[in-house]
């Protein structure tokens, strides 16, 4: 199964609620990029204001948490699972207890992810598999949107799909992050990704809910003749 998460880092800031609206009827959620100039070189949202985003948004928010303290951090947003944080990813560089910030984090109902930035190995994640729901492999560095898809990290994905497969924990997701846009989706797709964000490739569209629309097509192809 494919699913799209539209990011909204680069769509319309000060319409964030019609933003959402105009892919509600194609996406399955909308991903939340949360920076705080530590982890990454780059401001996004504070708390509050994150939180009055997922209370206006009329999709479940894929929380993407590029911050520091994330032990601290990733259960404080998953506390808001009523007002519609749906799932809240935590770098792996930016946690120091990870099983106990991932429970944490379940505790609240609310599904948990690790994501690993370019430079962290797949291997990390292997012997806390039972407690993550879904891994999301960066296919850029984190920080900015409109960045070109790296096509190197595609070996990454395959070994996370076969951790995924050898813990027997097939219900786990494995998110994509990073160029992704109609030529690029295909070989993640193909490479063992199933949970897509897409930034740019859908808010820099004409249009937006077509490009989501689209993406899903060429994700579903792609699995069809590889899997
Ligand atoms: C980058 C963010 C991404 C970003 C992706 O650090 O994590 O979610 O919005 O944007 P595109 O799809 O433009 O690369
Ligand atoms: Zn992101």
């Amino acid at each position: 199964m494919i699913r799209i998460s539209p990011s909204v880092l680069n769509a319309d800031q000060m319409n964030l609620a019609e933003e959402v609206k105009r892919v509600a009827h194609v996406a399955d959620f909308i991903h939340l990029d949360v920076m705080d100039d530590k982890f990454v070189p780059n401001f996004t949202y504070g708390f509050d204001d994150t939180i009055e985003i997922v209370r206006k948004s009329v999709l479940p928010i894929d929380l993407h948490l590029m911050v520091e303290d994330a032990d601290l951090w990733g259960p404080k947003y998953a506390a808001f699972r009523d007002e519609g944080v749906f799932s809240v990813t935590v770098h792996y560089e930016a946690v120091t207890d990870l099983e106990r910030t991932l429970l944490s984090i379940s505790n609240h109902g609310v599904r948990t992810g690790v994501a690993l930035k370019p430079g962290t190995p797949a291997s990390v994640i292997k012997d806390h598999l039972r407690l993550i729901d879904m891994i999301l492999v960066m296919t850029v560095e984190p920080g900015f949107g409109g960045q070109s898809f790296m096509s190197e990290m595609m070996s990454k994905v395959r070994e996370v799909r076969n951790l995924i497969e050898q813990s027997g924990r097939e219900y786990a997701w494995l998110q994509v992050d990073g160029g992704i846009g109609l030529t690029t989706i295909s070989e993640a797709a193909s490479s063992g990704a199933d949970t897509f964000v897409a930034g740019s490739s859908v808010y820099k569209s004409d249009d937006p809910a077509k490009t989501v629309a689209e993406l899903r097509m060429r994700a579903e192809e792609a699995i069809k003749y590889t899997r």
